[in-house]
């Protein structure tokens, strides 16, 4: 229903020399994404299977998330202030990309439901932002076990996407 896929074609504009970095944000937001997403599913009333499916798997995501949060504080004090710059873009971008809507998926999904699929556009329109706030609390965690927001321009950024007060 999101736009997993949009990550794909924003690698492939990114430029050579930045692509570890930016492969390694997409890394670091979405195991820290999954693992939040598994966690909320996991609180629903489930059937026990799936529950407990969920639960094993939210384990291997957590550690997942775990490492992936200690590689990013450990790679910020080891990056130049050019990388940081971009790091920081790299990260807003790719927490929207992974938090808006997939409009062509969801065109398919409703394709004999049209008037409902337009429906359910609008509303995950008017929602992503808010969604972008709720699942970036892993990733936000993690930025705040480094100076990145000590810094005003960065501080600045981060406010502007609605993720800091
Ligand atoms: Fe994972």
């Amino acid at each position: 229903m999101y736009s997993h896929c949009g990550v794909g074609s924003y690698f492939r504009e990114k430029s050579l020399g930045f692509r570890c970095l930016t492969r390694f944000c997409i890394v670091f937001v979405s195991e820290a994404l999954i693992a939040c997403e598994l966690l909320k599913l996991s609180r629903d009333s489930l059937v026990d299977p799936v529950a407990h499916m969920f639960i094993d798997h939210l384990h291997d995501e957590g550690r997942h998330a775990v490492f992936f949060s200690e590689c990013f504080v450990q790679l910020w004090r080891k990056i130049s202030r050019c990388e940081r710059n971009y790091v920081v873009q790299v990260l807003l971008e790719v927490l929207a990309v992974f938090c808006r809507p997939d409009i062509s998926f969801l065109q398919t999904l409703f394709k004999g439901r049209p008037v409902i699929g337009n429906e359910v556009v609008v509303y995950l329109e008017s929602s992503w932002s808010a969604r972008m706030l709720e699942v970036s609390g892993p990733t936000l965690r993690a930025i705040e076990r480094t100076d990145l927001l000590d810094d005003e321009g960065y501080l600045l950024q981060f406010r502007k996407a609605g993720l800091v007060a």
